[in-house]
């Protein structure tokens, strides 16, 4: 599906809107010519992503990487019929680097660009690749920022059918690490060390109480922590593992039980999981079965990055130059998931 542009057509994307300066070139018809990923490792020693950190380092490396982007496409910007950027929701100053560089980018060569709403990148990561799906889907985006559930039917728009009370399933991930001594981002540390552990060794909550689509949690992360403070820092350490897949386990299933109820509540039997907790192995395996199709991008379209945001782009009305030059961002944005 090319969208609005001509199969051929290259549009050029950035997405600046966390910690990771993106860049991407993809075709009108979605074959993905370049996708660079800088990740800012800078602030795994804080523990978190400090936000004026963040955005210094994507004005260090935008224009870095966007010269990357082009050059593995072997296209300039003479070849390029439309820049994307994402417009939020973010990080205000981290977003504010990548759209005024995009309008810069855009400006020089008067051509025309498309704003791109962050969440529904998530959603088009599932228009690209391999295992691209075609609407309708129901969609699974759980990530360090957002979880949210939602229907779509068409290429440019979704519906929210639940979204997260409280954390999002990575944070949860990242707080529960965290209190079993792991480094950030805690995701895929807390997987590996929930490999030597037994996952019914801690009945941890799964917001079973939580009606209809949305998430939580919140009780989770706090089961955790009382179940660490009753065992004491020996017994805690000599049953991390025990630890980490029981709560593991509860997060997987607070997510697989929700995935299941949308596909009977929605009537469709598709299914795409997007974020970066879609990298998760129990929770992949979990939701294998749950549907007949059942699409997992490659984990660098699960991450945050710039083909999925040239995915969306691809279904937004291009705003002719020089009208976008007075676009702003939206932080929190109509829907923060
Ligand atoms: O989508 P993403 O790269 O960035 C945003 O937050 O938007 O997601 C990062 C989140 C982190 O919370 C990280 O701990 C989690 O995804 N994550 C995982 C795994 N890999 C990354 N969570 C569980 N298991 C993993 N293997
Ligand atoms: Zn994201």
């Amino acid at each position: 599906m090319a969208g609005l542009l001509a199969p051929g057509d290259l549009v050029l994307a950035l997405e600046t809107s966390c910690d990771d300066t993106c860049a991407a070139v993809v075709s009108g018809a979605g074959e993905i010519r370049a996708n660079v990923i800088s990740s800012q490792e800078i602030h795994d020693a804080y523990g978190g992503v400090v936000p004026e950190v963040a955005s210094r380092r994507h004005l260090d490396l935008v224009n870095v990487v966007v010269d990357d982007a082009l050059r593995r496409a072997g296209a300039g910007l003479g070849d390029v019929a439309l820049v994307a950027a994402t417009q939020g929701p973010g990080l205000v100053g981290a977003l504010l680097v990548g759209l005024a560089s995009a309008k810069g980018l855009a400006a020089a060569r008067e051509l025309p660009f498309a704003p791109v709403d962050h969440l529904q990148g998530h959603v088009a990561a599932s228009f690209l690749g391999p295992d691209a799906l075609e609407p309708p889907f129901v969609c699974l985006v759980a990530s360090g920022g957002h979880t949210f559930l939602a229907r779509v039917d068409d290429h440019a728009s979704f519906t929210v059918l639940g979204a997260t009370l409280d954390d999002a399933a990575g944070e949860a991930f990242d707080k529960g690490a965290r209190l079993l001594g792991l480094p950030y981002p805690g995701g895929p540390h807390l997987e590996r060390l929930a490999r030597d552990g037994d996952r019914s060794a801690f009945a941890f909550p799964i917001a079973a109480r939580v009606q209809g689509l949305d998430f939580s949690f919140s009780g989770v992360k706090t089961a955790l922590l009382y179940a660490i403070r009753d065992l004491g820092p020996e017994d805690a350490a000599a049953r991390a593992a025990d630890l980490a897949a029981s709560y593991q386990h509860a997060i997987v299933e607070a997510l697989a039980q929700r995935v299941e109820r949308a596909l009977a509540q929605t009537g469709l039997d598709r299914l795409a999981i997007g974020g970066g907790v879609a990298a998760n192995g129990p929770l992949r395996e979990r939701l294998a079965g749950v549907a007949a199709r059942v699409a997992v991008p490659p984990r660098e379209l699960c991450t945050d990055n710039a083909a999925m945001i040239a995915s969306a782009a691809r279904w937004v009305p291009p705003q002719p130059f020089p009208s976008y030059l007075g676009l702003d961002v939206y932080p929190t944005g109509a829907r923060d998931l």
